[in-house]
């Protein structure tokens, strides 16, 4: 694909924005649509903000009218598994209604291909690991069952009208952009890097370890976190490899995990804080191990995480929350 102009639907949040500054990097134009209710304005850096929602066919139809836009990437949903469980209308309207309402407005002016956000909460419960893209699909929550009917929604796109698609299935985002520019702002936060940092911060704060029985080495669980800009990066790949390929769903991992005290040790080298957890009972769903198996990723789009240790994403973590 010659460098052109990409919509960054949800630009404005962690990932899409990290990938806005991949994408100015190597010569996209990225133009970002965002309703805001959980992006961040001062995050969109690298082009023209549109605000908007996805369930809004108007508003998109005049950002494709408006934009010779040359590929989507599409990053807009509600990501917290617990409110999904509780409002799964919620999660069903936004992530599937909304994401339905884009594919249809790209199939009427004719764009593709679209990079889409999933996750790997399509497979559910882990029955072997590492996880290949290959594992069973029986998501364990509404969120997980989002991302997989957007899936499904993609392949049957592709059958009838020729949308190229590339869904990347990532473990747990974490870290920021190396320059401290931009950097992970969620809120609520519920992802464990940020939580570990808070508390080295603001020790009234603690950080609740939940669970220590499970069977890994240390008794905590572990997870597969994979930096924010390996993310980007594998976005741009994925969107040079459809350009001459036909569709994909690929995982996007380290292959490697951290238990939770391995974290909670990492971040004290990281900021020379105590940080002294608490400990709780096993959250209900949560699995001992999720692992990505990443070896399509390496095949189809010739990407490598280039950041493997896990201090140098926390480092990047802090850096951001510091700055
Ligand atoms: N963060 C992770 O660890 C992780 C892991 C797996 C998958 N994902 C997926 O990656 C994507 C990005 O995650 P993130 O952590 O950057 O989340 P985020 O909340 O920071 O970003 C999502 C962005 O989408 C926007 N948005 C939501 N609904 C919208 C709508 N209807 N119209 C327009 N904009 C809308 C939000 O305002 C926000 O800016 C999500 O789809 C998420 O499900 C994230």
């Amino acid at each position: 694909m010659t460098k052109k102009t990409i919509l960054v639907v949800g630009g404005a949040g962690y990932i899409g924005s990290h990938t806005c500054k991949a994408l100015a990097a190597r010569g996209y134009t990225p133009v970002t649509f965002d309703n805001l209710v959980y992006g961040h304005e001062w995050a969109v850096k690298w082009g023209p903000l549109i605000t908007g929602d996805i369930e809004d066919r108007a508003a998109l139809d005049a950002v494709f009218t408006g934009h010779d836009i040359a590929g989507v990437i599409h990053f807009a949903a509600y990501c917290y598994v617990g409110e999904s469980v509780e409002a799964p209308g919620k999660y069903y309207r936004n992530n599937v209604a909304g994401t339905l309402t884009l594919l249809e407005a790209m199939r009427d002016h004719g764009v593709a291909p679209i990079v889409f956000s999933s996750t790997c909460a399509v497979y559910g419960a882990p029955k072997a690991i590492p996880m290949a893209e290959t594992h069973p699909q029986w998501p364990v929550n509404p969120y997980g069952w989002s991302k997989f009917m957007v899936e499904r929604m993609l392949e049957d796109f592709g059958r009838a009208h020729g949308t190229r698609h590339c869904a990347l299935r990532y473990f747990n985002a974490a870290g920021g952009d190396p320059d401290g520019e931009i950097g992970e702002a969620h809120d609520p936060e519920t992802h464990l890097i940020p939580l570990v940092l808070r508390a080295a911060r603001e020790p009234d704060k603690p950080i609740t370890v939940f669970g220590t029985d499970y069977d890994t080495p240390d008794g905590t669980c572990i997870r597969d976190y994979i930096h924010v800009c390996d993310l980007a990066d594998a976005h741009i790949r994925a969107l040079d490899y459809l350009a001459d390929n036909a569709s994909l769903a690929v995982n996007l991992g380290t292959g490697t995990g951290n238990s939770v005290r391995e974290i909670i040790e990492a971040a004290r080298e990281v900021t020379g804080a105590p940080i002294e957890p608490e400990y709780g009972a096993r959250r209900p769903g949560d699995p001992s191990r999720l692992v990505a198996d990443r070896t399509l990723a390496g095949q189809a789009l010739g990407w490598e995480p280039r950041y493997q240790d896990i201090h140098e994403t926390i480092e990047h973590a802090w850096r951001w929350m510091t700055r």
